[in-house]
């Protein structure tokens, strides 16, 4: 394990993404329903911003063409595809942390 900070625990407002680059990586970074989620950043389709995108049950819809991936397995939600990286993330002491290891 090697947790990073990437955002203090207030940068992350319920329902609403975060971009971070992490080690390269571009990462959105969401707090829905009360859960922490960490996939990558970039939409799969043609590069939207995932952390701009809306939350629905568990899902994030790109904001520029309307792709939706779960939040939890990075899968397409229509396809079923896995097509997201996720990333563990929690929350300690006011931080938002990330492993990005595995
Ligand atoms: S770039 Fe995300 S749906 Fe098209």
């Amino acid at each position: 394990m090697a947790w990073q900070e990437v955002l203090t625990s207030e940068e992350l407002v319920e329902g609403q993404g975060v971009e971070v680059l992490h080690e390269g990586t571009v990462i959105a970074v969401f707090r829905h329903q009360g859960l922490l989620y960490a996939v990558d950043g970039v939409c799969m389709h043609q590069g939207g911003p995932l952390a701009r995108g809306k939350l629905s049950g568990g899902t994030v819809v790109c904001p520029w063409h309307g792709w939706m991936y779960e939040l939890s397995t990075g899968k397409n939600a229509v396809t079923c595809q896995k097509m997201l990286n996720t990333f563990l993330v929690r929350e300690r002491d006011g931080k938002i942390e990330i492993d990005a290891s595995s």
